[in-house]
């Protein structure tokens, strides 16, 4: 396999620009329409940075002027900076879900990766599904490849009190339902949350990735928490585009840092950062296509010691400009390695190690970023694996956005074989429900839907809203947004559209949560159960065609992280056969 570490003749970009001949005249000479010279030719490293830059994603819409930044720092360092599109999997606008594409822009920049002149890739990326996509991508091709996420939005502010994107939008929605709130106050509301460039600012699926790239060690110490419109984000972008030069050089590629001491570290950082659910899943199909085996159960496991030491939303106050001026990440990671519960010696995309990194970091606020010993939620409060006959293969609970009186319930069934089932009824006055009962919301799975959308968090129902009520269990195999919060059991697996036993649950079965002991249990018995597997058929999938087709097709279920069967693993970076 050619890799870039090998010094200049043997690069993997010569292959292309040191060509003799028609083939390498053909290389060279479409590259100088563009106005570069013959001297960028002259062997030195070839710097893809690959953008989820667009419009239609607004968390991605300023990721021209970071790779600008970046494009500066390869060059200073002697680098030729080629930037290129992929997929942008906006978050906010994508039906059915953002989701469904995260394995296709997981697929287009491995292969654009493979296909172009490249010895390393910068990897720009922002909202959710950017982010674990790029990596995935990223992993299995395994050049030098260093991240760049773009910074949170700065703090939403309306009416003098800091609001969060996401987490306010379902307490919004929670309010204007119970009288609360206005609709055109809502509207007011809107344009006060997202006040910058950037992605979402609340301890979200976004934020939480940025964090993962950078405990993972696949981002520079800090950025995951610079604001997209702080000059320091710029200046971040900067430092990587110089560094990727250097990784090159050294041949510093995914597979050294992306180990299983690294994962077990992003999983005890998620833990202490309060991160979203999404993690888990992101996380599962990365470590997927590195070989690394991370069973579902040691995100429980590695997560138990830790208590969640950052105070922000949704499971507390504040929001990542809070985060990022408290010292953000670096700080996190140091206590953490204090305690004995960090992977120190984990390598870095610095070329140093994590505990090297971070050991000079300063806390400057102890009320974001709690010391361990006065957390804000205690070790064993976090994300908790649960199993039992309702989810054989574990489904995931973010017990610091549920409510501690629900950790055990048990509760009448009310099932809705899809999220707009629910919602057809769910405003109903005449709704036979109470606060007790347990809200089964399936059809939501990665087959299912398809895609696995963020819909497990179903708004409670309107009387209930009325009358006070705050949060009831919920159970979906769908996911639930980073943002979001309530005790919503999510990641059913498997899910119900393969037939798992969540499809056999009937309206008036009785459901037992018992968070404590990490079970969910539906008290039904296994002969009646039989029974109604026996009975059970497939719901019928349309014959679409085209990439849904081939994403129910292959798609793997929550537990192994929703990826493609047929993209796990790594492909390597061999130099493809000649094109001309
Ligand atoms: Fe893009 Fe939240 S919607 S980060
Ligand atoms: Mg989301």
């Amino acid at each position: 396999m050619t890799s870039g570490g090998a010094g200049r003749a043997s690069r993997r970009s010569a292959h292309w620009f040191a060509a003799e001949g028609r083939s390498g005249m053909l290389y060279r000479s479409w590259m100088r329409n563009q106005g570069f010279g013959p001297e960028v030719f002259d062997g030195r490293p070839v710097i893809g940075i690959a953008t989820t830059w667009s419009e239609l994603a607004p968390c991605n819409s300023h990721l021209h002027r970071v790779a600008e930044a970046v494009k500066r720092g390869v060059w200073q360092a002697g680098g030729f900076p080629l930037e290129f599109p992929v997929l942008a999997t906006g978050e906010t606008l994508m039906r059915p879900t953002a989701m469904l594409y995260r394995n296709l822009l997981a697929m287009e920049a491995e292969e654009l990766i493979r296909a172009n002149p490249l010895d390393g890739v910068v990897l720009l990326s922002g909202c959710d599904k950017t982010t674990p996509g790029l990596l995935m991508g990223a992993a299995s091709v395994d050049l030098p490849a260093v991240m760049v996420t773009g910074g949170p939005m700065l703090n939403g502010k309306f009416r003098g009190m800091d609001v969060g994107s996401g987490t306010h939008v379902w307490k919004f929605e929670a309010d204007i339902k119970a009288g609360r709130m206005s609709v055109e106050e809502g509207y007011a509301a809107e344009g006060c949350m997202a006040r910058s460039n950037g992605h979402c600012m609340t301890m979200g699926t976004a934020s939480t990735m940025a964090c993962m790239a950078e405990a993972l060690g696949m981002q520079l110490p800090g950025s995951a928490t610079w604001p997209a419109v702080d000059a320091r984000r710029y200046e971040v972008a900067q430092q990587a585009g110089r560094r990727i030069v250097d990784m090159v050089e050294h041949d510093l590629r995914p597979s050294a840092i992306l180990t299983r001491e690294a994962f077990e570290n992003a999983i005890r950082a998620n833990a202490a950062i309060g991160g979203s659910t999404n993690a888990i899943i992101h996380l599962t199909a990365l470590a997927g296509r590195l070989g690394v085996k991370l069973p579902l159960d040691d995100f429980d496991a590695l997560a138990r010691d830790v208590p969640t030491i950052v105070d922000l939303m949704p499971s507390g106050r504040f929001l990542m400009e809070d985060f990022c001026y408290a010292g953000g990440l670096p700080v996190v990671l140091r206590r953490l390695d204090e305690a004995g519960l960090l992977n120190g010696a984990a390598l870095t995309v610095t070329g140093r190690s994590m505990a090297e990194n971070v050991a000079g970091a300063q806390c400057w606020n102890d009320e974001v970023i709690r010391p361990l010993d006065a957390p804000l939620q205690p070790a064993g409060t976090g994300t908790a694996i649960l199993r039992g006959n309702l989810c054989p293969n574990g489904a995931v609970i973010k017990q610091s956005a549920a409510s501690p009186e629900l950790m055990r319930h048990t509760g009448r069934a009310l099932v809705f074989d899809s999220p707009e089932d629910y919602h057809a009824v769910c405003d109903d006055d005449d709704l036979d429900v109470t606060p007790d009962d347990v809200l089964v919301i399936r059809g939501a799975g990665p087959k299912g839907y398809p895609g696995m959308p963020e819909v497990a968090n179903v708004p409670l129902p309107a009387k209930l809203l009325r009358a006070g009520v705050n949060d009831m269990v919920r159970i979906s195999d769908g996911r639930m947004s980073g943002t979001g919060y309530g005790t919503v059991v999510l990641h059913v697996s498997p899910e119900a559209a393969v037939g798992g036993p969540l499809a056999l649950v009937r309206t008036g079965d009785r459901i037992e949560l018992d968070v404590p002991a990490r079970r969910l249990t539906l008290h039904v018995p296994e002969e009646e159960l039989a029974r109604r597997r026996a009975e059970w058929r497939p719901p019928a999938s349309p014959d679409d065609g085209g990439y849904r087709w081939l994403y129910r097709e292959h798609v793997l279920q929550a537990d192994d992280g929703a990826d493609f069967d047929f993209l796990r693993g790594g492909r390597g970076h061999a130099v493809p056969r000649d094109s001309h």
